[in-house]
C-alpha cells in the first residue's frame, strides 16, 4: 500500500510539471506559435502544404508521398494569386546568429498569416551559392547553384550582380505585404545589407508593361508548379532555383513599334496572348528563344514609376534544375545560334542573380 502511494505521488508530480510545462510554453510562445524549433515535419506539413498546395487536413497527402514535396517547399514558391511582391536584394555582412534570424522571420511572417489569413502573404527566402556554402558547410547541396556570370555581347549585355541573400515577398494586400518588408528589414539589420529592393504589382489582366500579357503557359495548379519548380528527392528535396533579372524597359521606342511587328517579336497576338504562327512571327521571337515546355515557373512582375525614372519588369523564375534557366538566358542573349531575342532591342536586364531556395527543413536547420 505504502509502496503504491510512494509510485502514485511520483507520478503524479512528473505529470503535474508536464501540465505546468505545457502551459508555459504555450503563454511564452503566445502569437509565435513555437513552432520552429528544429525539423518538426509534422507541423511544417499542416502548415505549409495546406497552404502552398491548397489541401485541408481531410485530404492532404501522407508525408513522403510525391504531392507532398510541396509540403516542405516555402510557401511562396507555387503559391498562385499574388498581386504584390517585394524584392530584397542582399549581401550578408555577419553570418553570426543567422539561422535564428531566420526563424525570427519566419515566426513574424506566421504572425502576419495568422492576423491577416485572406491576404495570401506568402514568400520565399534564397541564397547565392557563397552564402549557401558558408551557411551549410555543405559541399552537396544545391550542387547545380553557381554565381551568375555575364553573358551576351555589345549592347546586348545581361550583367551579373549576384548578391548573397533574396526576399521574395508576396500578397494579395500591399498593406500586409510592406508589414513584412519592415519587419524582414529590422530583423536582419546588422546582419545584411539591402542593395535592391523592387515594389512590384499585378498590372492589368497581368500585363508586362509592353502590353502583352505575361504568364499564358506558365504552369498552372499545384502538381504542375511543383513539378517544375521543386527538387523532387534526394537531400534537396522541396528545394528550388531561382533566376532572377531586373528588366529596364524603353517603352518610348517600343510604343512607336507598330502592334503587329510588336506581335511578330514576342511571338504571341497582343490583344488575348494567341501564339502566332512559325510563318507568322520573328524566328528570334521571345516566345521562339524561351520556349521549354513546363519545366520552368515564372513569378514575374512589373515594377516603376512614371516620372522618367526605372519602369520594366522584375523577372524571376523557379525550376528543379538550374540549366533550365540558363538555358534559356544563353538562347535569349544569342549564345545558342548567334541570334539575339528581338526583344531586348527594347529592354534590358540591369541585375542578374542565380539563388538557391532551400526546403523548409533546411532553412530550420541553419544555425
Ligand atoms: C523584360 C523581360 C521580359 C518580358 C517583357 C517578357 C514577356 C513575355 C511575354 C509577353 C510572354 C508571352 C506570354 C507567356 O507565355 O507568358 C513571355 C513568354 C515567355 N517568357 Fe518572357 N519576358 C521577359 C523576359 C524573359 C526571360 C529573361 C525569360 C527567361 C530567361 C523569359 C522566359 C519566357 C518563357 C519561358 C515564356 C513562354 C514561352 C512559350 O513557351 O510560349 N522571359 N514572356
Amino acid at each position: 500500500m505504502l509502496i503504491k502511494n510512494i509510485w502514485l505521488k511520483q507520478n503524479l508530480s512528473v505529470f503535474l510539471i508536464l501540465v505546468t510545462l505545457l502551459i508555459f510554453n504555450g503563454l511564452v510562445m503566445g502569437d509565435h506559435g513555437g513552432d520552429h524549433g528544429g525539423d518538426d515535419l509534422e507541423k511544417i506539413f499542416t502548415d505549409s502544404y495546406r497552404k502552398g498546395a491548397g489541401c485541408n487536413d481531410k485530404n492532404c497527402p501522407p508525408f513522403g508521398s510525391t504531392n507532398s514535396v510541396a509540403a516542405i517547399a516555402q510557401d511562396g514558391i507555387i503559391s498562385e494569386n499574388s498581386k504584390f511582391s517585394i524584392i530584397l536584394e542582399a549581401s550578408i555582412t555577419n553570418y553570426q546568429n543567422f539561422g535564428k534570424k531566420i526563424k525570427e522571420f519566419q515566426d513574424i511572417l506566421r504572425s502576419l498569416q495568422r492576423r491577416y489569413p485572406q491576404a495570401g502573404l506568402c514568400s520565399v527566402v534564397a541564397f547565392g551559392n557563397n552564402a549557401w556554402k558558408v551557411l551549410t558547410n555543405n559541399d552537396q547541396s544545391a550542387n547545380q547553384l553557381k554565381n551568375f556570370v555575364q553573358r551576351g555581347k555589345g549592347e546586348f549585355i545581361a550583367p551579373s550582380t549576384q548578391r548573397d541573400i533574396l526576399f521574395h515577398l508576396q500578397c494579395i494586400q500591399m498593406d500586409v505585404l510592406f508589414s513584412l518588408a519592415l519587419y524582414t528589414n529590422r530583423t536582419f539589420t546588422g546582419s545584411i545589407k539591402i542593395e535592391e529592393e523592387v515594389h512590384c504589382f499585378k498590372w492589368e489582366e497581368s500585363r508586362d508593361f509592353i502590353g502583352f500579357i505575361d504568364g499564358t503557359v506558365n504552369p498552372v495548379g499545384a502538381a504542375n508548379r511543383t513539378n517544375a519548380s521543386l527538387v523532387s528527392d534526394g537531400q534537396d528535396v522541396g528545394g528550388s532555383y531561382i533566376m532572377s533579372q531586373r528588366f529596364r524597359h524603353e517603352l518610348d521606342r517600343w510604343s512607336k513599334v507598330p502592334v503587329m511587328i510588336q506581335e511578330q517579336i514576342v511571338g504571341r497576338t497582343k490583344d488575348n496572348s494567341t501564339i502566332l504562327p512559325r510563318d507568322q512571327r520573328d524566328p528570334n521571337a521571345h516566345v521562339a528563344k524561351t520556349f521549354l515546355g513546363n519545366r520552368v515557373l515564372r513569378k514575374s512582375m512589373p515594377y516603376g514609376v512614371v516620372n522618367g525614372g526605372d519602369i520594366g519588369l522584375y523577372f524571376i523564375s523557379y525550376s528543379h534544375h538550374l540549366s533550365f534557366m540558363e538555358d534559356q538566358l544563353k538562347s535569349m542573349f544569342g549564345e545558342l545560334n548567334g541570334q539575339f531575342d528581338r526583344l531586348l532591342n527594347y529592354t534590358k536586364p540591369v541585375t542578374g542573380s542565380y539563388w538557391y531556395a532551400p526546403s523548409l527543413v533546411q532553412l530550420n536547420r541553419l544555425n
